[in-house]
């Protein structure tokens, strides 16, 4: 399954406009995983890797902490891509499918935030990754696991219809590695502000198995949706060195 055939990039594509303006969770994630590298190394890493970039949050915040340090990012979407370099001018960027290209192990980190679990196999991608670091560099990397939008689920299910919620993988397939689970919960004015905020930062992709409803069964959705609706975003922060001794 290939991130182009899936329609991932075009819908992260077609959001780069808007991803600022609507991604205040992943603003949020970035900040904070970028921080957790910052208080790992005593010297500044090199040579830095951010792994599905989109329009650069992780990118800047890490030039910001480390102006010498040699970033390149890797996103399938290439309006995310302009973006990022806007922000960062020096960024090296790269267009592409990460899950389709290989690097030398030159990087002393790796980054990416809230990426791994659009990849079909994100453990074995997690492992690959790890594959690009120097010895003794680090990779950190934040991503939604199960029970993210458990709230939209339990609305579905009382109705007898698919969510379509994203598979997202569970804490478990991680065991062995240093990691951090944070449960964020928001509160959306409605249901559909929740739904609008997921197309507009181009994380709307249903579950490729979803049966979408009829426009009448949303409406009764919608109407007896609690207000404010809150929904979890289970997230996961990951920690993994180099060794494969895992
Ligand atoms: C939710 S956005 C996160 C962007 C950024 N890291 C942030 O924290 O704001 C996910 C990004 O990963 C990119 N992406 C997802 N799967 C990818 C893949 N297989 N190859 C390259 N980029 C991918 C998307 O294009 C999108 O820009």
């Amino acid at each position: 399954m290939s991130f182009a055939r899936d329609n991932i990039a075009r819908r992260f594509d077609r959001a780069a406009d808007g991803y600022d303006q609507a991604a205040s969770v992943q603003a949020q994630i970035a900040a904070q995983l970028v921080q957790k590298a910052i208080q790992s190394f005593s010297n500044p890493p090199r040579a830095i890797l951010d792994i599905g970039s989109g329009t650069g949050f992780v990118a800047e915040a890490a030039a910001a902490h480390w102006p010498q340090a040699q970033i390149t990012a890797i996103d399938g979407a290439p309006s995310m891509l302009k973006q990022a370099q806007q922000k960062v001018p020096h960024l090296q960027v790269i267009e592409g499918d990460v899950a389709q290209r290989e690097f030398d192990p030159v990087f002393d980190l790796v980054l990416s935030s809230m990426v791994l679990h659009w990849l079909p196999k994100p453990r074995e991608a997690l492992d690959h990754w790890r594959g690009w670091l120097k010895p003794k560099g680090k990779l950190f990397t934040a991503l939604l696991i199960e029970g993210s939008f458990q709230e939209w689920r339990d609305l579905c299910a009382a109705d007898e219809l698919d969510d379509g919620v994203w598979p997202f993988p569970s804490a478990e397939i991680y065991d062995g590695f240093a990691t951090e689970q944070q449960m964020l919960r928001i509160e959306y004015p409605t249901v559909r502000d929740f739904l609008k905020r997921l197309k507009t930062t181009g994380a709307s992709m249903p579950r490729r198995d979803h049966k979408p409803f009829s426009v009448a069964r949303m409406r009764r959705l919608l109407k007896r949706a609690p207000k404010p609706f809150p929904v979890s975003y289970n997230v996961l922060y990951i920690e993994a060195p180099k060794s494969t001794s895992i």
